[in-house]
């Protein structure tokens, strides 16, 4: 088990996201925090032990989860290991953190607001260091990958999930545009190579990967989303003209009134030499 006790040490050169980036972030994520705690397929079971078993972890072990949104990874790491915690920059995100940790009486859990690109941990603090569903939104995912490592020690392991667009460069930019459009808080969804890439540039050996598929309708993302000028008909009829073709990647079929669609993504996972 490693120190987690927080402190006022982060990686030199590594700033703060920027102002307006920022805004975005707050304004999107307080808006969805209530909803997010409560959705089924951001709270699947199965999904959530796989990303954990990636992180082959041990009952002493203490993990912390980056931009941990509404807690859900934390709290899968905490049945698990001695100790999870979470970190984001979205207080209403963390407020539905401590809501559910408080319903279901989880105790070995701890929360921050802060930055990935400047953890308050010292180097080596963590067995394990997560991040799900976030580096999209950066602006700098090396930066923070990099801080992400400095807080995992030696022998620890370093995991991360995301989405990954299609190898198709026209499906890959359209599906960016709908994102972008959907939760304007997005910088871009990037390439499996792009991110297996980030722990070839730490050191890192190559990370295992295992595909992860999160499957949603039309519908039900439209209702959920606070999207460019509150415009719901613009991404609904942006979605529904995509199906065609499968113009975003996202093997998408129409079904009624609605449409399935599929999010490709990646786990990816190494152990810091
Ligand atoms: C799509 S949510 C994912 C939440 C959680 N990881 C999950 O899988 O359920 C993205 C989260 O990233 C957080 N976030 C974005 N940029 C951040 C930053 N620079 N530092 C900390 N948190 C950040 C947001 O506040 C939000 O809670």
């Amino acid at each position: 088990m490693s120190s987690q006790t927080p402190s006022s040490q982060t990686s030199a050169g590594s700033p703060q996201m920027d102002h307006a980036h920022a805004a975005q972030i707050a304004d999107q994520f307080t808006r969805q925090a209530a909803d997010f705690a409560r959705s089924p397929a951001l709270h699947n079971d199965e999904a959530l032990k796989r990303l954990v078993d990636a992180a082959r972890p041990r009952a002493g072990d203490v993990s912390l989860d980056v931009a941990c949104g509404p807690g859900t990874v934390v709290m899968a790491f905490a049945a698990r290991i001695a100790h999870a915690t979470g970190i984001d920059a979205t207080a209403a995100m963390l407020d539905e953190a401590r809501r559910i940790a408080g319903e279901r009486k989880v105790s070995n859990v701890t929360w921050h607001q802060g930055d990935v690109y400047a953890l308050p941990f010292a180097d080596g603090s963590f067995d394990i260091v997560s991040c799900r569903f976030a580096f999209h939104h950066l602006q700098r995912p090396a930066d923070a990958f990099a801080e992400m490592v400095r807080v995992c020690r030696s022998g620890g392991r370093v995991v991360l999930c995301d989405g990954v667009v299609s190898g198709d460069p026209a499906k890959a930019d359209a599906f960016n545009r709908m994102e972008l459009f959907r939760d304007p808080s997005t910088v871009e969804f990037r390439t499996l190579d792009y991110l297996a890439g980030l722990y070839g540039r730490h050191d890192l050996p190559s990370p295992a990967m295992e595909a992860h598929r999160l499957t949603v309708t039309m519908n039900q993302l439209v209702a959920h989303a606070f999207p460019e000028n509150d415009d719901r008909e613009g991404l609904h009829r942006m979605i529904w003209d995509s199906v065609e073709g499968d113009k975003l990647g996202m093997l998408a079929k129409r079904d009624g009134d609605d449409v399935q669609l599929s999010y490709s993504g990646v786990i990816l996972s190494a152990v810091k030499r």
